[in-house]
């Protein structure tokens, strides 16, 4: 494993890290979960990624029960609060009362004192920005997390929040955005920004959900087992990628991938990798085997005729819109 800065911060964070959306108390069964970060912490991830929302809570419990025993300074869990966990008004979005009580449930779930990282999950336009930011301070002031991040905020948004962050006086370090060969959206904007105010890119779907592991085929039904047909919730996320269109430019990338040297996993994983903004990628996993051959990621550098060639099969079919970074017009 490589480790990398989490954006100007002194965090070091393992360049992959896991992350347990989709499938951890939803998608896999609890040995399978158990099962994959061993084989994270095996491959020498030290970087774990959850939210409150995720299997409706189930997720961080999941978490707390697999990393159980590990010595908690040789690890950095992630963790993050917006969508709605319960059936309240109040138990959603970014206002004082909601960030107080669900780092409390979170940190309850997940078996630990303190996260390393407490990231906003999404920008609440009904609350104040100050509001949040002074929660923020508190929960990091009281040692319940070290350090803040955002996800899928604008450049304007965290430049906003950076600003108040340095006057409370509390380390804003990363935005946790989509990106991967088929979603570039952060490039135009989002990236330039941070790059600027030291806030690092811990990237989400790497793999475009599994799509760039080239194992949809154009014209084909999903393999068993495989998120595309996990009725709970992973099928309806991965659908906007299962065109003809994608699945068969995205097999095209085969012999780039085998000229290279990796696998269709591994190319995908060390594409986001290539970009120094980028602090770590955020892979998932239904199988320990997975894990195996997605870390091999790790330190792999693409030079620039294998990346100019990729651009070429992949441009048609790649997002760039920075408008497409946004949270909901109204909360949850
Ligand atoms: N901040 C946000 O809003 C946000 C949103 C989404 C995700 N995230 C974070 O990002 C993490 C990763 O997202 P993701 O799970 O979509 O990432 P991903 O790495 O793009 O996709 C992971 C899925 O692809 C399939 N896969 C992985 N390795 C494979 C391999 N070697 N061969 C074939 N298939 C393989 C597996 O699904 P199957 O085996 O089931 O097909 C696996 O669950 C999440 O857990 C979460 O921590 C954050």
């Amino acid at each position: 494993m490589e480790f990398r800065h989490l954006g100007r911060s002194g965090l070091m964070v393992s360049e992959i890290s896991y992350g347990n959306w989709i499938t951890h108390g939803s998608q896999v069964e609890e040995d399978a979960a158990l099962a994959c970060v061993r084989a994270a912490l095996d491959n020498g991830i030290t970087t774990f990624d959850t939210a409150d929302v995720y299997a409706g809570t189930k997720a961080e419990e999941v978490l707390g029960r697999a990393l159980k025993g590990e010595r908690r300074e040789g690890l950095e869990i992630f963790t993050k609060v917006y969508w709605a966990t319960g059936p309240g008004r109040n138990d959603r979005g970014l206002s004082r009362k909601h960030i107080m009580e669900s780092i409390n449930g979170s940190l309850r779930r997940l078996q630990t004192d303190y996260v390393d990282l407490y990231q906003a999950h999404r920008y609440d336009v009904s609350t104040p920005l100050e509001e949040t930011m002074e929660a923020f301070a508190d929960v990091v002031h009281s040692g319940k997390a070290h350090y803040i991040g955002v996800s899928e905020w604008t450049a304007a948004q965290i430049r906003e929040a950076h600003a108040l962050a340095r006057e409370l006086r509390i380390p804003l370090v990363s935005n946790q955005p989509q990106y991967s060969m088929l979603w570039r959206v952060i490039e135009a904007e989002v990236i330039p920004t941070s790059e600027e105010l030291g806030v690092g890119q811990i990237v989400w779907s790497p793999m475009a959900q599994g799509v760039l592991s080239g194992k949809y085929l154009p014209g084909q039904p999903p393999p068993a087992g495989s998120r595309a047909t996990d009725e709970k919730s992973g099928s309806m996320f991965i659908s906007r990628f299962l065109t003809d269109e994608v699945l068969t430019r995205v097999q095209q990338l085969k012999p780039l991938a085998e000229q290279a040297g990796l696998t269709m996993p591994q190319l995908a994983v060390a594409w986001v990798l290539q970009n120094p903004n980028v602090s770590s990628a955020i892979i998932g996993a239904s199988r320990p085997e997975q894990v195996h051959d997605n870390v091999k990621a790790a330190g792999v550098k693409l030079d620039a005729g294998l990346l100019k060639a990729i651009d070429a099969v992949v441009d048609p079919i790649t997002e760039r819109d920075p408008a497409q970074t946004r949270s909901p017009a109204q909360r949850p």
